[in-house]
């Protein structure tokens, strides 16, 4: 749906303070978000991740659009100890314009 995407595009305002997208992205103070949905968390290369966050990842957290919508709309509380600082999206259409236009985003 790409007026969703559009959408999503502007959401993800809010988190190009720390995250970028598209070809030359580089890992800032979060990691290049290029083709995560559907990847397992964790994996971006060069990046450090918190123990939090590593431990998810060995238990073998992808992200899916459901389990981003879980983590975006209350990271702290899907995972507790996450050194990603934000407070979360509390709107269902924010949640859902942001994953679209994640999936829209390849690596
Ligand atoms: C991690 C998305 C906002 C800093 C992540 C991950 C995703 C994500 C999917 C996990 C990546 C992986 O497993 O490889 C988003 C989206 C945002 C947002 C869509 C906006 C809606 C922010 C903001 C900051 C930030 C504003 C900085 C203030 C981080 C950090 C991590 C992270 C530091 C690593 C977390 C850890 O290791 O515990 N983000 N993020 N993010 N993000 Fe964000």
């Amino acid at each position: 749906d790409p007026e969703l995407v559009a959408a999503g595009e502007k959401v993800f305002k809010k988190c190009k303070a720390c995250h970028q997208v598209g070809e030359g992205a580089k890992n800032k103070t979060g990691p290049i978000l290029n083709g995560i949905v559907g990847q397992a968390a964790g994996g971006v290369e060069g990046f450090k991740y918190s123990k939090a966050l590593q431990a998810k990842a060995d238990e073998g957290l992808v992200w899916t659009e459901d389990t981003l919508a879980a983590f975006l709309a209350k990271p702290k509380a899907f995972m507790k100890g996450t050194k990603m600082s934000f407070s979360g999206l509390r709107k269902e259409k924010d949640l859902a314009a942001i994953t679209a236009y994640l999936a829209s985003v390849d690596d």
